[in-house]
């Protein structure tokens, strides 16, 4: 065996198609299973679509470019875990398309900021940031409040994100509207839009007119990142990705 070895490594043609093989036969031993599973993702309850009103709230999120400031995203590392909560699962973010995980955190990291703050608080923050935090460096979105929110099109919305794969179901879509509304008044019922939507929170978010604003939908947004995978209900096993 030694004896062929030595032929092996003293001609380089050979030794390199050798190697080529070897390769070759490790990458699609790892490759070749990727190809039968449906995701790589390992699902975890509690995750759902956004509802339309989030959704919204999300659109308003990325065109006034909250994520060049604030990363969506909270590593496994001991200072982050202590600071933000719990690391960030790839489940977590399923439903961003895109997604926003950010690379620059001027601010503090969003992914699970949702509850931690009121409604009120949200609102006067994003209105006057140098109102509440007096040393802020975030620019002041006092527009946000004013702005009639343009939700004619969210049924398209939710059908489009269903072409890349986000379960919306044509029932959500033919409520889009209606799910809408539902969120943000509390004088409605709010059972049917619960139940395809579990544990989203009902609300005039923007306490400040009657009107369904800009504001309403992006603190919307902000109150609903990452409350929806309760991790109390997680065998810890379960979370290891
Ligand atoms: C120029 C950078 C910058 C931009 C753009 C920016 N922020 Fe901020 N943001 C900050 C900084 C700095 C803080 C920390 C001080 C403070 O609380 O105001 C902050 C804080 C926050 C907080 C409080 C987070 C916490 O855990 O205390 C929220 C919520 C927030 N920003 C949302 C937004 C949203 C929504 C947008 C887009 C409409 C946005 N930010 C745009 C810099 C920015």
């Amino acid at each position: 065996m030694f004896i062929r070895h030595e032929t092996i490594e003293k001609n380089v043609i050979l030794m390199l198609v050798l190697t080529l093989i070897t390769v070759s036969i490790g990458g699609l031993v790892q490759i070749i299973p990727l190809f039968t599973v449906e995701t790589t993702i390992e699902r975890i309850d509690g995750m759902r679509p956004y509802t339309p009103l989030e959704l919204m709230g999300r659109n308003i999120y990325i065109r006034e470019g909250c994520y060049l400031c604030h990363s969506q995203q909270i590593r496994p590392f001991k200072d982050e875990v202590e600071r933000y909560g719990h690391y960030s699962l790839a489940a977590e973010s399923m439903y961003d398309k895109p997604f926003q995980w950010g690379s620059k955190r001027t601010g503090p990291d969003l992914a699970r900021v949702g509850g931690r703050y009121s409604n009120d608080w949200h609102v006067a923050h994003l209105a006057s940031p140098r109102a509440v935090v007096p040393e802020s460096v975030m620019p002041a979105y006092p527009f946000l409040a004013n702005r009639p929110l343009d939700y004619s099109d969210i049924a398209q919305h939710l059908r489009t994100l269903r072409t890349v794969g986000t379960p919306y179901t044509d029932e959500m879509i033919a409520n889009a509207r209606a799910d809408l509304e539902a969120q943000v008044d509390p004088d409605r019922d709010p059972t049917a839009m619960q139940k395809r939507y579990p544990r989203a929170p009902v609300a005039k978010f923007n306490g400040e007119t009657t009107t369904i604003t800009e504001m309403d939908a992006l603190v919307a947004y902000l109150q609903m990142l990452g409350t929806l995978v309760q991790f109390g209900d997680i065998p810890p096993d379960r979370l290891k990705q």
